[in-house]
């Protein structure tokens, strides 16, 4: 092939991940520091960022108080064939229409982590119940941040969508 012909390589897909954090998480650094931590959203967002990178994932960090929001955002990442790393924050305990969302991103074979930066099972008795837990892929709880880094590491491992 001569240096003038045009040399198309086809690139891989670069492998979305979308974070999405629930209600009152974008409060994060000034709630409860003694349960969250100080760090913020913001930090939370750079540091979910880099870890994406060095894990070869191009993340996407949201945050909503609105429950349509988040539940149009499980949609979204069907169409899209995106995985989610999803603390539903209080969404956990009692939505049952995030969990029908979340259960048709796991039904359609990408990967959903459940994340808690706390152990709710270690707090009051209505957190110990989560309604996302039965259709996640998986759930990591009470590892502050890093768990957003433990999920990231584990959707990079199990790769795109493994149905
Ligand atoms: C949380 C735990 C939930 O019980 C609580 O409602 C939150 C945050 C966590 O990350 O530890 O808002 O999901």
């Amino acid at each position: 092939m001569s240096e003038q012909q045009a040399v198309s390589v086809a690139q891989p897909e670069p492998h979305k991940v979308v974070v999405v954090n629930g209600p009152n998480l974008g409060r994060l650094g000034v709630r409860e520091p003694e349960i969250y931590g100080h760090a913020t959203l913001e930090t939370l967002r750079e540091k979910c960022t880099a870890w994406g990178a060095q894990l070869g994932l191009d993340v996407e960090v949201r945050q909503s108080d609105d429950e349509a929001e988040v539940i149009h955002w499980m949609h979204q990442a069907v169409d899209e064939q995106t995985d989610i790393v999803l603390n539903p924050a209080a969404f956990t305990h009692y939505s049952y229409g995030l969990a029908d969302a979340a259960a048709q991103v796991t039904d359609e074979g990408l990967t959903l982590v459940e994340v808690h930066i706390s152990n709710p099972a270690s707090r009051e008795s209505f957190r110990r119940h989560s309604v996302i837990s039965p259709v996640a892929t998986g759930t990591i709880t009470g590892f502050g941040f890093n768990g957003y880094h433990l999920a990231l590491e584990a959707i990079a491992a199990r790769g795109k969508n493994v149905r």
